[in-house]
């Protein structure tokens, strides 16, 4: 028996959901939450799959996870890739690539990190020259964190004034100022396994509760061109569980979110034909993942190292 462990913090919905779904498909695969304790050298983790919903809040879990993955388990998202990508660097990826992305600037933080002083800086230019940053981006623009999610710090600025005042808040938050898109059309992209690509309608202007009701419908050729964006994207970064957000102007989506390793897949939040459909995609990845069996990343120079058995518990 293949065996899929889920890793999870505050959500309801998905994660009994998830095991649910895997169990009734009676594939020769099980699933069940990650039960783990203090993380020996000598760990055997008894997992094919780990999907990780929650190492973002959590780095005990990341740690761990780097050494089940050292030890043959898959890990959904890859925590090694996680670890090491921000936010800008997805744009610049993306941007090289040739793919739509607003125009962005990386930011020093607003106030010194932890234990350094103004000594720490003496290559940083001072001040910056706003103006050419303001320049380049223009107004309306955003002013959001280089990494993290879930709208935490992310402000709308429309002239120079908003600006310095949304920065004076940021404390030592890296950001990044983005040219805002005046979107007449928003999705939000599920992508699973770099070959799955569920689009759903975003209006990110409305409450909460009423964001997936959007009025602009999905012509068939933006939906054929956001699903070759997804699955691009997806796979230059390596992601097998992710959402991608687009914004439309003038015909054109620009890619503005891409870093979102554990998306949000509640009940409540994504309304139930979408749950279904992340449930039900994400069980038929999950179960192939594990039916491929354990497998030591092939891709790091440790990798030669390691050529042995990839698990020494299981038959
Ligand atoms: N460049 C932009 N143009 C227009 N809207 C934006 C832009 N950047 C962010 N937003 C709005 O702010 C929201 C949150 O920003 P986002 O980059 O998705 O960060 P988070 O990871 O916190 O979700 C987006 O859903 C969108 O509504
Ligand atoms: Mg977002």
């Amino acid at each position: 028996m293949k065996k899929i462990g889920l890793l999870f913090g505050m959500e309801q919905t998905f994660p009994p959901a998830l095991v649910e779904a895997i169990n009734s498909r009676d594939q020769g695969v099980m699933a069940e939450f990650v039960k783990i304790g203090g993380i020996t050298l000598e760990q055997l983790f008894e997992y094919d799959v780990i999907l990780d919903r929650i190492s973002q809040d959590v780095p005990f879990y990341r740690a761990m996870l780097k050494v089940a993955a050292l030890n043959g388990v898959r890990i959904i998202n890859n925590p090694f890739w996680w670890s090491a990508d921000d936010k800008f660097f997805n744009y610049a990826i993306a941007h090289k690539a040739g793919i739509p992305v607003p125009k962005t600037v990386l930011l020093p933080s607003k106030e010194n990190p932890p234990d350094t002083t103004g000594e720490s800086f003496r290559n940083l230019m001072f001040p910056l020259n706003w103006q050419e940053i303001f320049d380049y981006v223009g107004f309306p623009s955003y002013l959001k964190p280089y990494d993290g999610g879930g709208w935490k710090h992310v402000y709308k600025v429309n002239n120079v004034d908003e600006f310095f005042a949304a920065y004076a808040e940021t404390s030592n938050i890296v950001m990044t100022l983005q040219e805002g898109i005046e979107f007449t059309e928003y999705y939000r992209c599920y992508c699973i396994g770099r070959k799955y690509v569920h689009i759903m309608p975003y209006e990110p202007r409305n409450p909460h509760h009423l964001r997936y009701q959007a009025d602009f419908t999905l012509s068939p050729a933006m939906e054929a061109t956001l699903k070759d964006l997804c699955l691009r994207i997806c796979t230059m970064l390596g992601y097998d569980f992710n959402t991608i957000e687009f914004a439309v102007r003038d015909g054109i989506p620009y890619a503005i979110d891409y870093l979102n390793c554990a998306p949000d897949a509640e009940r409540s939040s994504v309304q139930e034909e979408n749950f279904e459909w992340v449930l039900d995609t994400t069980a038929t990845f999950l179960i192939d993942c594990a039916k491929q069996g354990r497998a030591i990343p092939q891709e790091y120079s440790w990798s030669s190292l390691i050529k042995g058995p990839t698990n020494n518990k299981k038959k």
